[in-house]
């Protein structure tokens, strides 16, 4: 039986990438069978949060966004990452037999210290902590956006390095990619929290239509043809739209003319689609909000059988290593 894992840092509200690249994943693998783990990555979150009141509060949001979005709770186990601290033995038992190399080479640490972000020592050692996520659950799968892939492959390696040195000790996981791995934000570039460009999952009425109107459009007028493949509108209209639907847009503004469809149409038919794929979850988050203590049962309950899971990897690990 194949085991499923994945995690998302509690940074900010989850937004339209998260969801298309990662979160619908999640919802919709566990009817599929097999085991599956998901958690709020608070331990991560900390590289970045120094406002512990603000972080409970996201915590708690992206707990609310699976429940509300319909994660199926007797089939996927969602909890906090703290709640299993055994991860961060792992860390230490993975670092231990990892060249600095591995971590060096990590793609967004050296973005993120090109953008400025300051190097803390939790900054380098994302990674490792993330592989001994991955890790401590066995998993075989890890569903992610194509922004993670080389973080399973980190992980891959650690796990490796450790089988090499002790025997075999952990499974080596797969990235599994969904079919939008790189929804675009506002601007046109990766939809993230780091970027400011997001539209989150949940965004409504006023704010919303603020939003969509700042996705980046040209001076063109409505009666020029125009190629659909080259609008941003058009790659988040995809998201949501039925093939059919989508097909009749884009006739419309390639062929231009008095019948073709402006910059602000196309705005519209994105808001009422965000408006209308998320309501029925949208008021459920809301009553999810006002009952916090509903949210922390079903915490507690995924923390409690994440835990044994990783205590079992902690001390096979402790073993082989020789610490037991
Ligand atoms: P952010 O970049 O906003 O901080 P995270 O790094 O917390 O997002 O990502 C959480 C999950 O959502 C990861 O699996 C990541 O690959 C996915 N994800 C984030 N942004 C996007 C995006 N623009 N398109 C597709 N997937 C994304
Ligand atoms: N790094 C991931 C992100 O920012 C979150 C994460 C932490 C994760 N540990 C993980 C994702 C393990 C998958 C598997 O989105």
């Amino acid at each position: 039986m194949a085991t499923y894992l994945s995690g998302i840092t509690p940074s900010g509200l989850p937004h339209l990438g998260n969801y298309f690249g990662a979160i619908a994943q999640h919802i919709a693998l566990p009817a599929r069978g097999g085991e599956h783990f998901y958690f709020i990555a608070d331990y991560h979150a900390l590289i970045s949060s120094r406002d512990p009141v603000e972080l409970r509060s996201r915590v708690r949001e992206v707990a609310v966004t699976y429940i509300a979005l319909g994660l199926d709770l007797e089939r996927a186990t969602l909890f906090r990452q703290s709640d299993v601290p055994e991860v961060c033995e792992l860390t230490w038992l993975l670092s231990s037999v990892t060249g600095m190399g591995v971590l060096e080479r990590s793609v967004s640490y050296r973005d993120k210290v090109e953008k400025g972000i300051p190097a803390s020592v939790g900054l380098f050692m994302y990674p490792a902590l993330m592989a001994a996520d991955i890790l401590a659950y066995d998993s075989n799968f890890v569903p992610v956006g194509v922004d993670q892939k080389q973080h399973v492959e980190i992980a891959r390696d650690m796990a490796q390095s450790f089988n090499a040195a002790y025997g075999e000790t952990f499974v080596l996981p797969d990235p599994l990619l969904s079919e939008h791995s790189k929804v675009p934000g506002l601007d046109g570039e990766k939809m993230s929290k780091s970027y400011g460009n997001t539209i989150p999952i949940f965004e409504t009425g006023k704010p919303l239509k603020k939003l969509v109107g700042r996705v980046l459009t040209d001076s063109r007028e409505p009666h020029e043809p125009k190629d659909p493949a080259g609008l941003l509108l058009f790659d988040l209209l995809k998201l949501f739209l039925t093939t059919n639907e989508l097909a009749e847009w884009a006739e419309r503004v390639r062929s231009g003319g008095s019948n073709a469809p402006g910059y602000g149409h196309l705005k519209q038919r994105l808001i009422d689609a965000i408006e209308e794929r998320f309501a029925v979850a949208r008021a459920r988050r809301a009553e999810l909000l006002a009952d916090p203590a509903e949210v922390e049962r079903a915490l507690a309950r995924g923390a409690a059988k994440a835990r044994a899971r990783a205590v079992a990897t902690r001390d096979r690990a402790l073993r082989a290593a020789g610490l037991r």
